[in-house]
């Protein structure tokens, strides 16, 4: 095989970037993190991002794959009664996370230097696999995703975050760009790159990246970003496709309310009900068109021959007994407001702002009994279409277990 790199995993190019330029910029601790270990609604509303029919409670195992320099120590410690399992090609990655769980005493914490393609080694199966910027780094994808797919337990979930093309523009012209001036990863090349990036016209594509994205604030992130020796991107019909080959069932987006046509500007426009009426993936597809800056997606998805997990109908007339769930970054702002509006209600972590819901003193006074208790029958009376609002714009998740909280 002399001659021949390897193309997957353990010694593949991608391995040997990673060891060099550790990816995120390590941190020194998690204190942060660990101040919201108590956060018990947090934790509750993260679950049933997931499983809105699951109750919340029980001990989970959970893979980080891909899991960088800190993702698995942060999961480990964020959320103690899970067994937390961290792999990563990259012995830099293992190796600070393995020294931040040490910091923080984390007991509930495995770490292999393992390849997602061979993560069936393990002989393991769990409840949450989360793969967040990992998949579009290797040679197959494909094989990698199947692979995960392999590790699910019953009722398992996949939270899968993936490049996308449209807001990424700017990065792939200057990745291409860095390839043709044969520019490296030494700190020579990367000092001039950052020099030379400074008087990037004002309206390149890559311009509102560099203001926007912590990507950019450090050498080893910035090489990450335009120096990866492999980076491809998934449209939503690209990742659709790629999910179902993998033998998995779209559940829902992350954060979902960007994709839909009744959120944010486009439900104002003479397009809003042409949207509507096409798929719900075709909807997804064009939101994506008309947004034009989506540089990532994060998609949660089971198992296909799983068809209960994830599914959130509120024709379902049982939807009068579930409990909406304030997410932690929702927020109600109630000054600068158009006539009639009482409040603006968002999600901080939207990087879109025209996802915004306005609401009547009547709307106002049900998102305020939103507890995470309450029913939707108990927020007032015909509250039903205003939480399946709030539920679309990611303002809420819906625990639909039955369980007292
Ligand atoms: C951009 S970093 C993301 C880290 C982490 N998931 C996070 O979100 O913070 C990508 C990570 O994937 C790892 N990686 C790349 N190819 C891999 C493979 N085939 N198997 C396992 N890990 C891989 C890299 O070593 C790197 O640590």
């Amino acid at each position: 095989m002399s001659g021949t790199p390897p193309v997957r995993g353990l010694g593949d190019v991608v391995e040997r970037f990673y060891d060099r330029h550790p990816y995120p910029p390590p941190a020194k601790d998690l204190e942060a993190v660990a101040a919201r270990t108590g956060a018990r609604l947090e934790r509750r509303s993260a679950h049933h991002l997931v499983w809105p029919e699951r109750p919340y409670g029980a001990p989970q195992r959970v893979l980080i794959a891909g899991c960088g320099t800190s993702q698995a120590a942060r999961h480990a410690l964020l959320r103690p009664d899970d067994e937390v399992v961290g792999i990563d090609v990259s012995s830099t990655g293992i190796e600070h996370t393995r020294r931040l769980a040490d910091r923080h005493g984390s007991t509930n914490l495995t770490l292999h230097r393992l390849a997602v393609e061979d993560v069936a080694e393990l002989g393991e199966t769990f409840d949450h696999v989360v793969c967040t910027g990992v998949l579009h780094h290797l040679a197959d994808p494909l094989t990698g995703l199947r692979s995960l797919r392999s590790v699910l337990a019953p009722g398992g979930a996949v939270t899968l975050m993936v490049y996308a093309p449209y807001g990424r523009a700017g990065v792939y012209l200057i990745q291409d760009y860095c390839r043709r001036l044969g520019v490296t990863t030494s700190g020579d090349d990367l000092a001039d790159l950052v020099a030379t990036l400074r008087e990037i016209p004002g309206a390149h594509p890559l311009s509102r990246l560099l203001r926007e994205s912590r990507d950019f604030l450090d050498d080893d992130a910035l090489a990450d970003a335009l120096l990866n020796p492999r980076d491809r991107a998934y449209t939503v019909g690209e990742l659709l496709e790629l999910i179902a080959a993998a033998g998995l069932r779209f559940g829902r987006w992350a954060r979902q309310a960007p994709y839909l046509p009744d959120c944010g500007s486009i439900s104002e426009t003479p397009h809003a009900a042409r949207i509507a009426a096409l798929p719900v993936a075709e909807q997804h597809a064009a939101l994506e068109l008309f947004r034009g800056t989506l540089a990532r997606h994060t998609v949660i998805a089971y198992d296909e021959a799983d068809e209960t997990s994830g599914r959130v109908d509120f024709a379902d007339p049982a939807a009068e007994r579930w409990r909406p769930i304030r997410v932690p970054t929702a927020i109600a702002i109630e000054e600068r407001l158009p006539p009639g509006a009482a409040a603006a209600l968002l999600n901080r972590a939207h990087g879109e702002t025209d996802l915004v819901t306005f609401v009547t003193e009547a709307e106002l006074a049900m998102f305020r009994r939103v507890d995470g208790s309450r029913t939707v029958g108990e927020l007032g009376p015909d509250a039903r279409p205003f939480a399946e609002r709030l539920y679309r714009h990611d303002l809420v998740v819906i625990d639909a277990s039955g369980a007292t909280p």
